[in-house]
């Protein structure tokens, strides 16, 4: 089996606008390691979502994929390229929600608020696995008392304006672990969520994942929540990708002077604006806006800089 559950390569998409293109993603190449923790970390705008959007295929007009492919092999059927997938390919009903669920920053964008708890989640076993409604409940029950709900008996009969912020997450991820997936994509899942909630939901994510040993793709602006929870890092900026490594590669030795700037952003920066300046202000003078290809370091990382920048670095390295 192939180490990577997908290879992302050269990805683009655009979104047609009435005052022109936009380029939300360009030349977007990275590997989601099989049965590890891939984080994306980029600020706001830098094209987390449509990544995730990609994989799920959920690009809709007026965007498009306008190149690249994303090779995915999963498990137990033969590899394919999700970006080339014909709009009725049978393949796309099992992917989304099957071998790849998501869970969103805001709960309720999930959940119906006119269903119960119980018929949610296994509805979401129904929807995809031949089992009957007796087993889709009790697996539901089971997997709802595996992300840490209480009196699940009780609770399953109600409906989520019943449950807290945080508990309404649980059942959301609950809800997308029910089939099994090989790739769980969060989509910074704790953003909405009171801080003190925020870490234990971080804690559940990467307990299920030693345990259920699947992929997760975790999305963030947050270099401090990559810490805690990747093996695997992808610094975007601006549509692109501007260093691939491990989570020690990344953290203590960061290549890139942007990747340099947002662990300079991490501690105690409370607001967006004083994050930015802090960003800016180690940046310096480095050029952000010219693309230049990912190229692969001795140490196995992948950085995109101009032939200057990496010069500068080999002669640093000696
Ligand atoms: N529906 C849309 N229409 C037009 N442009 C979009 C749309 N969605 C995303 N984009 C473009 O893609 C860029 C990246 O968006 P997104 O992936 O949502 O960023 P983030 O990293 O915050 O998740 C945006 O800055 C915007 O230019
Ligand atoms: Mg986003």
């Amino acid at each position: 089996m192939a180490d990577n559950l997908l290879e992302i390569r050269d990805l683009a998409v655009e979104f047609g606008t009435d005052i022109g293109t936009t380029h939300a993603l360009r030349e977007v190449s990275f590997d989601v390691l099989r049965g590890k923790v891939t984080a994306i970390v980029g600020e706001s705008g830098s094209g987390k979502s449509v990544t995730a959007n990609c994989i799920m295929r959920l690009i809709q007009p007026p965007g498009r994929i306008t190149g690249g492919k994303i090779h995915f092999s999963p498990n137990d059927a033969p590899a394919y390229d999700i970006a080339a997938l014909p709009n009725k390919d049978p393949r796309l009903l099992d992917l989304r929600g099957g071998s790849v669920s998501m869970v969103f920053q805001e709960p309720m964008t999930a959940l119906s608020p006119v269903y119960t708890v119980g018929n949610q989640v296994a509805e979401a076993i129904l929807c995809h696995r031949n089992v009957s409604k007796e087993e889709a409940f009790e697996e539901a029950a089971d997997m709802l008392r595996r992300v840490g709900i209480d009196n699940v008996d009780r609770r399953i009969q109600q409906y989520p304006f019943e449950f807290s912020g945080g508990m309404r997450q649980r059942v959301v991820i609950a809800m997308a672990l029910v089939c099994h997936p090989q790739l769980l994509i969060c989509d910074e899942p704790t953003t909405a969520l009171d801080v003190t909630i925020q870490a234990e939901i971080l804690t559940l994510i990467r307990d299920l994942q030693k345990d259920l040993k699947n992929s997760v793709l975790f999305i963030t602006h947050d270099l401090g929540v990559v810490a805690q929870m990747a093996d695997q890092v992808v610094v975007m900026y601006q549509g692109r990708v501007l260093e691939v490594g491990s989570v020690r590669q990344v953290l203590k030795t960061p290549v890139h002077p942007y990747t340099r700037g947002l662990l300079a952003a991490i501690p105690g920066l409370a607001t967006k604006g004083a994050r930015l300046a802090t960003i800016a202000s180690v940046v310096g003078d480095a050029d952000l806006t010219t693309p230049h290809p990912l190229m692969t370091l001795a140490d196995g990382r992948q950085v995109s800089l101009s032939s200057a920048q990496l010069a500068d670095l080999e002669l640093t390295d000696d």
